[in-house]
């Protein structure tokens, strides 16, 4: 029983028969030859993930990760001492990480938008601090890691138009997940993932980037031979489109699963959400009849991610017990979510994340299983 769609998705079949066929005609033909004979269906991959997020191909940049895409785009941006970065209380550590690394080397402040009571950044707030005349940069995870919410990123899109201040969008656990419209979000750039909700393979994302951002001749920081053309000894002209963010080594295998993930979730469509949603939303009514179980997700609106202090037990252990009864969760410490695992108060969460693949049966029988594992003494 996968619920652990937040980690990693179960890769549909003809994701992995893609992966598969191409790894077969590398080793049969060699890597580049392979990769010339793949190039109209990865221009197809393309053209997918655009249309998965309304996008032209010419804005999507396939990278490693999310994390990739994003410090690709946070790079783009010429940061000085006393320059600011607003973003939230709930933004992916990794984020927080590299916003407190530019915080330490160059002098950059790290202005965080406060909660709304019921949880989720208070719209109001960020456009106070997007309003100082240093910032440079709203940066908001749609969907946080760890704490169910979807935070108001179409709201917070909003408020960067009306200001004109470049906005980052991490949507790393919202693509196949929930709909998501770049032009909806007014963003100029979009992180993204292929292996959570989009149910693509490990080791492969993408990088949405603006008509907008490209004019203004963003790219990012270390641009390699692929992102950028060496003219003259001392100067280079940058490439067309997102490609100034991707590198020249690139795992074609993956870019045409991941161009097969997305094929699949547009088949798939609004039924997927709502399903992964509606599962979501019973796990949550049925965790909270546990005895000293809480729900932790907070925010008006709420995703497939639910998370819960398991009753004052280590997470680690109540995942490793859950595992071996065939049923995957996962769990994570208060390095992944200092501010918001404080606010909480707890240390550590269980995170259980339904798919539209799940079935009610499933949520019944993972209840169960943690009702014995919480019951017995640890
Ligand atoms: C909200 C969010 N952003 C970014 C990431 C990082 O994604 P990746 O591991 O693909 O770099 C994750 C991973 O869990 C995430 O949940």
């Amino acid at each position: 029983m996968h619920l652990n769609n937040a980690g990693a998705g179960l890769m549909p079949q003809a994701v992995l028969d893609v992966v598969g066929n191409h790894l077969q005609r590398e080793a049969e033909i060699g890597g580049y030859e392979a990769a010339d004979e793949a190039a109209s269906r990865v221009r197809a991959s393309y053209e997918a993930i655009a249309r998965l997020v309304g996008a032209g191909p010419r804005n999507v940049a396939i990278v490693e990760n999310a994390t990739v895409a994003f410090s690709q785009a946070l790079s783009a941006f010429d940061f000085h001492p006393g320059d600011v970065i607003v973003t939230t209380r709930a933004d992916y550590p990794s984020n927080q990480l590299m916003f407190l690394s530019l915080a330490r080397r160059a002098g950059v402040e790290v202005h965080r938008a406060a909660d709304l009571p019921e949880g989720g950044v208070d719209p109001d707030h960020l456009r106070q601090l997007a309003k100082h005349p240093r910032c440079k940069l709203v940066a908001v995870s749609w969907v946080p890691t760890n704490s169910g919410l979807v935070q108001v990123a179409l709201q917070v899109g909003a408020v960067c138009r009306e200001i004109g201040v470049p906005y980052l969008v991490d949507a790393c656990q919202c693509v196949g997940q929930m709909p998501v419209d770049v032009q909806a979000l007014q963003c100029d750039f979009l992180a993204a993932t292929g292996r959570k909700f989009l149910r693509g393979p490990r080791g492969i994302g993408f990088l949405y980037v603006s008509d907008q951002a490209l004019a203004r001749g963003l790219y990012p920081l270390f641009v390699d031979l692929h992102g950028a053309d060496w003219t003259d000894p001392d100067a280079f002209t940058l490439g067309d489109g997102a490609r100034r963010f991707e590198n020249w080594e690139f795992a074609y295998a993956l870019v045409l699963g991941l161009g097969e993930a997305a094929r699949y979730a547009l088949t798939v469509g609004h039924e997927g959400f709502e399903r992964a949603q509606c599962l979501a939303a019973l796990l949550r009514e049925r965790l909270a009849t546990l005895p000293g179980v809480r729900v932790l997700d907070r925010g008006r609106e709420r995703c497939a991610i639910v998370t819960i202090d398991p009753a004052r037990r280590d997470a680690v252990k109540v995942k490793l017990a859950l595992r071996a009864r065939g049923i995957n969760t996962s769990s994570a410490d208060r390095s992944v979510g200092v501010l918001d695992m404080d606010e909480k108060g707890v240390t550590s969460v269980l995170r259980l994340s339904p798919h539209y693949y799940n079935t009610e049966e499933e949520l019944d029988a993972a209840i169960a299983a943690l009702s014995v594992v919480l019951s017995r003494k640890s």
